[in-house]
């Protein structure tokens, strides 16, 4: 049985599965990330499997499965800001939160994403916390950085 809230997220899809897509992004756009309720929901209304959902949208890096936190840190990861030190900024975040990246901290401080090229190239390396561009970033520097995230 589908609840209203579901009824919203789904109105206006007609139960296919190439409606799988479109129905996640909403979801995610809704509640934040792909919570456990909304497979199941999904499951039942497109007649697929949890798993093959889970799959599907686990190929994709727009949807994450964890409650994001109040603020996120994206390390970039792509070429220029690989070679400058990306990984290793990577690394220590990892560290300090206690968590993996695609994770939140126990506290929903932060979450954490190794991305692709943020576009600043040039001001490798580089990390993002929401809004923020922090470029040429050290590991002396991080501590001091996420101090300023409540
Ligand atoms: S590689 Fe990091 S911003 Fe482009």
């Amino acid at each position: 049985m589908i609840d209203r809230e579901w009824g919203d997220i789904f109105s206006g899809f007609a139960g296919e599965q190439g409606d799988l897509i479109p129905i996640l992004q909403r979801v995610q756009e809704k509640a934040g990330y792909i919570t456990k309720g909304a497979i199941e929901a999904i499951s039942q209304f497109l007649k697929i499997s949890e798993n093959q959902i889970f799959g599907v949208a686990s190929f994709y890096s727009q949807f994450r499965f964890t409650e994001p936190g109040r603020n996120s840190i994206k390390v970039c990861m792509g070429t220029a800001c690989h070679v400058r030190g990306g990984q290793i900024l990577g690394d220590v975040l990892e560290r300090e939160l206690a968590i993996s990246a695609g994770q939140t901290t126990e506290d929903k401080r932060f979450d954490l994403q190794r991305v692709a090229c943020l576009g600043c190239c040039a001001l490798a390396p580089v990390i993002q916390i929401n809004d923020d561009i922090y470029s040429r970033m050290t590991v002396i520097r991080l501590k001091e950085v996420l101090e300023k995230y409540e």
